[in-house]
């Protein structure tokens, strides 16, 4: 699929549930956000069938987000079942990475390939306070574990305030170099006023080449993450919904002050 500024899309992103087992400073509120009702979610079926119509429109690589994917029961099912799919070339997924020592063999197992997991400083303290709840621990585990099962290239997303030069990004850096990890260097966004730039490392924030949609937990579609713009595929229909997002897809992001990093996954 072409859009109007003729970008190629070929990419879904895929947030499978808006819950998570962390409260990350920058991503939710203390008390958590309103979560979505059970009903709201899209079935197992529901996510197939969607991917199936967009492999079908031209997206061949898709990526898992959340909320943090791996707290989604049966999650490894669901992996199956789009890795099944012909036509997707690429399948990875974005973690917080605290349940990977048990889920990196399963889900390499379901036919993920390849692992984004987030980690912004390498200080327990640190992590304790940016995660409110976490164990930087499990973390560690999580990235052997992926490093292991072969989910490679295991990339750490790292969320710095201004530059990667900062201590905590430094010694992520330097953890990186050692074990044979790829990092990303994510500047703090805000959705709402609109504030994002290139990830450094990565492809993300460059709108010129973005080939991006995105499927909410409760089957929105969007076309770009700094835009309230979004087509229900249940009301819609699924190919409907895409094609129009696809249609609409702005040349750059503005704002979105209708979800948050926890439903729509980064
Ligand atoms: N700014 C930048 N990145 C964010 N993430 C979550 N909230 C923000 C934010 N406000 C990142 C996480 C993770 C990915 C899912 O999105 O760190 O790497
Ligand atoms: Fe969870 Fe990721 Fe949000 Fe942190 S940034 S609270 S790990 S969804």
């Amino acid at each position: 699929m072409l859009d109007r500024f003729r970008r190629k899309i070929n990419y879904l992103r895929i947030s499978v549930t808006d819950r998570c087992n962390l409260r990350c400073v920058y991503c939710m509120p203390d008390c958590g956000v309103k979560l979505l009702n059970h009903s709201d979610i899209l079935t197992f079926e529901e996510i197939r069938e969607i991917v199936v119509i967009a492999v079908g429109l031209g997206i061949d690589k898709v990526r898992i987000t959340g909320g943090e994917p791996l707290v989604r029961k049966g999650i490894v099912d669901l992996v199956k079942m789009i890795s099944q799919i012909p036509g997707i070339k690429d399948l990875s997924m974005t973690t917080n990475g605290t349940l990977l020592d048990q889920f990196a063999l399963p889900l390499k197992d379901a036919g993920l390939n390849r692992v984004n997991i987030s980690l912004d400083t390498m200080n327990s303290e640190h992590y304790k306070k940016i995660t409110r709840v976490g164990d930087i621990q499990d973390v560690f585990e999580g990235i052997s574990a992926a490093l292991k099962a072969g989910l490679a290239p295991v990339k750490i997303n790292c969320v710095i305030k201004d530059s990667p030069l900062e201590s905590d990004a430094q010694e992520v850096e330097a953890f990186c170099q050692k074990h044979n990890l790829k990092v990303r260097f994510i500047k703090e966004m805000d959705l709402v006023s609109g504030v994002f730039s290139k990830v450094i490392g990565g492809d993300g924030g460059n709108c010129k080449s973005c080939n991006r949609l995105r499927l909410t937990a409760n089957g929105k579609i969007k076309p770009c993450l700094f835009s309230n713009i979004e087509y229900d595929v249940r009301e819609l229909g699924i190919e409907n919904a895409i094609m129009r997002a696809v249609g609409i897809k702005p040349a750059s992001g503005t704002e979105n002050t209708v979800n948050s990093f926890s439903n729509i996954g980064g």
